[in-house]
């Protein structure tokens, strides 16, 4: 059964919210300045940190919060703007026209380990969908969340494997992924747990700029 994400914002009960902006994403954008362009997908965006850290490392980008919890968009919304940002109300299995062919990355952050694995086929078709041909995913996966106290089936986060990152999105889905490699820095309780993913949106058409020139690494198991 899915979580009531919007009960949990309106009762403060978010243990996932970490006050701050997701670390792998603000050393990626460190590492690769000027790569994440264009139109910003942040599906599952809840309290925003990591739209504003995007923001915030690109202002001339677009990144757009987008989650189905209204209390939690409506906390992005009284932020103060550090860029051109914007938050949108709706759900990830139902995009609205705007959101359609129209971005040029995704970031990924506890969205996908949020969702319940029966839906992960519907969340790869969802961001294949938002993404232009030829547009980044760029994505930190929890490979291993599962702790004393949270065993697989308990609910999120859902742990997953690199295999079946591989066959969701690249050989049942339209991706290709060019890089898969523990992230240059993470919370501290998520230490080996994490796999930060590049892949790209396959398909014709333009891409903005390649992050594979700053990084190379080829998937591994
Ligand atoms: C575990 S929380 C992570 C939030 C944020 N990424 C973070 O790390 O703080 C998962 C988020 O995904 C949102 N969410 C779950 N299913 C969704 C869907 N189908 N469409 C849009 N947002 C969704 C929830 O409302 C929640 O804010």
């Amino acid at each position: 059964m899915q979580p009531d994400w919007e009960a949990h914002y309106q009762r403060g009960e978010t243990p996932w919210d970490k006050g701050s902006a997701s670390p792998p994403l603000v050393a990626w954008l460190h590492a690769h300045p000027g790569a994440m362009d264009g139109q910003i997908l942040v599906p599952g965006c809840g309290l925003g940190h990591d739209v504003r850290a995007i923001a915030a490392a690109e202002p001339h980008t677009k990144p757009i919060g987008f989650d189905l919890a209204a209390t939690a968009i409506t906390a992005c919304q009284r932020q103060p703007a550090v860029g051109h940002e914007q938050y949108l109300l709706g759900d990830l299995f139902d995009l609205p026209a705007t959101l359609q062919k129209t971005c040029d990355w995704v970031w990924e952050h506890t969205c996908f380990c949020a969702i319940d694995p029966a839906h992960r086929d519907d969340y790869v078709r969802a961001v294949a969908t938002a993404l232009k041909p030829g547009g980044w995913l760029l994505g930190i996966f929890y490979l291993d969340p599962y702790r004393d106290d949270h065993q697989p089936g308990g609910g999120p986060p859902h742990g997953c494997t690199i295999e079946e990152l591989r066959t969701r999105f690249a050989t049942k889905g339209p991706f290709r992924i060019t890089a898969a490699e523990p992230p240059a820095a993470c919370y501290p309780e998520r230490d080996g747990r994490e796999l930060l993913v590049t892949m790209q949106r396959t398909g014709s058409g333009t891409a903005t700029q390649s992050p594979e020139a700053t990084s190379t690494t080829a998937p591994t198991s």
